[in-house]
């Protein structure tokens, strides 16, 4: 076979076999095909898709590419949660240590920031000492010791994606449903989670700009997850603003970390204890959705999952000092605030638009494997629906680079509209795909 070959096939609109998709994968994985090649393919998938067969070749392919875990020797049930990529998503690090207080088995197997949206590992990076390259050993010893392991594809656990993951990032081939259903779907099989709860995002700031786009995506990915034995739940929420108030690495740890102590922005909390909510239900731990919320809100407000995040970060080599006093967290040289043009009510944020302003303040990543600086980003001082008077500041932006601030604050500025009557409500929650 030749990598040209499948990537004219793919080109042409022909479905690849499962023996193509699965020597292309190993092909790439060993470095036989190189990355240019990769790309082009990756595109030829954005354009031509793939279907359900082919979907599901690959997510298996993916998933086969390093070691497959089997954690039911430490766990009898363990589960996980995943994002389909937002801004200001920082969900993974209150909802891991939420469920883990209620006596679930976290393994989460994450990853870093793509395009416009941040990543998990990249913000738990910002924790200095903070370890996210596990091998399979200390994977399984953090389930078992605490019950609870956030980590990348590290130790040869889904090679493939962490190639294809960081190559499409800089190619522009993201915003595919079967790479992101593949992408997501052979992280959960490879890190060996029984049950699975996916956040599937629709709006402007997420890859998927409508609810029936989202809904495939989710339909792709929970038929992957019940074919391959998983139990799988997907809520299509909503990515037309960002999720709380923080966008960027650090700034999101912090409110992350103001969550656990139980001071959450409410859409946020309302999002963790929804998803939340899915996973105490598939792993059988309560038998309503009102018992699952329940546990849940006694674990944030007894302290118990704080103390989870507290584990969590000491096992994987992060300064507990620094998360026990936020303010020693990485921060921007310069802080300046955007103020309010016209008084009136928000009735938009672009959350596009503010996730590329961090990646270009240097919270993203430009070409693959470029350093990211935590410190930088961008905290919302209102959100829609809220009322601005004239001068006051919608938004702070933190810089590290002094240049960026008229640049980046007109930006800012331009992503918020403010208008004279109050924007109509909208569901965080669309809809749940089971
Ligand atoms: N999250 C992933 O893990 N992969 C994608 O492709 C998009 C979001």
């Amino acid at each position: 076979m030749r990598a040209t070959d499948l990537i004219i096939k793919k080109r042409d609109g022909l479905q690849l076999s499962g023996d193509e998709i699965t020597w292309l994968i190993e092909r790439y994985t060993a470095g036989d095909v190189p990355d240019y090649q990769m790309a082009a393919w990756a595109m030829a998938v954005l354009f031509r898709g793939m279907d359900d067969r082919e979907t599901t070749d690959l997510t298996l392919a993916m998933a086969r590419s390093g070691d497959v875990l089997d954690l039911h020797d430490v766990a009898p049930i363990t589960v996980d949660k995943h994002s389909t990529g937002g801004v200001g998503d920082k969900t993974s690090l209150v909802l891991g240590p939420l469920v883990a207080a209620v006596g679930l088995t976290v393994a989460k197997m994450s990853g870093r920031g793509l395009g416009f949206s941040g990543g998990t590992l990249d913000k738990l990076e910002s924790i200095p000492g903070f370890r996210v390259d596990l091998t399979a050993g200390e994977f399984r010893e953090a389930v078992r010791q605490i019950g609870l392991v956030i980590a990348g594809q590290s130790g040869n656990l889904a090679p493939a994606d962490k190639q294809l993951y960081g190559l499409r990032d800089v190619t522009g081939t993201v915003e595919s449903i079967p790479l992101i259903a593949a992408s997501v779907m052979c992280k959960k099989l490879a890190s060996g989670a029984d049950c699975i709860v996916l956040d599937v995002k629709a709006g402007r700031g997420a890859f998927m700009k409508t609810v029936d786009d989202a809904r495939e995506l989710a339909q792709r990915m929970v038929a992957i997850g019940q074919r391959s034995g998983r139990r799988v739940a997907a809520l299509i929420t909503s990515m037309e603003q960002p999720l709380g108030y923080a966008i960027g690495n650090a700034l999101e740890v912090k409110e992350a970390i103001a969550t656990l102590q139980g001071r959450g922005p409410q859409d946020f909390v309302q999002l963790c204890l929804a998803l939340g909510t899915q996973l105490v239900l598939l792993a059988g731990k309560a038998s309503d959705a009102a018992g699952a919320e329940r546990l849940l809100r006694d674990a944030l407000e007894s302290g118990a999952a704080w103390e989870k995040f507290r584990a969590l970060v000491a096992y994987q080599g992060g300064d507990l000092a620094i998360i026990d006093d936020p303010r020693l967290l990485p921060e921007a040289t310069t802080v300046e605030p955007v103020f309010a043009r016209d008084e009136g009510y928000v009735a938009r944020i672009d959350a596009l638009e503010l996730g590329l302003v961090t990646s270009d303040l240097g919270g993203g990543r430009q070409r693959k494997g470029d350093p990211i600086d935590p410190s930088v980003g961008v905290v919302l001082e209102r959100k829609v629906g809220d009322w601005v008077a004239q001068g006051t500041p919608l938004a702070t932006v933190h810089a590290s680079r002094a240049t960026d601030i008229e640049r980046m604050r007109a930006r800012v500025e331009g992503a918020f509209e403010v208008s004279d009557a109050p924007p109509s409500a909208s569901p965080l929650v669309y809809e749940t795909v089971q």
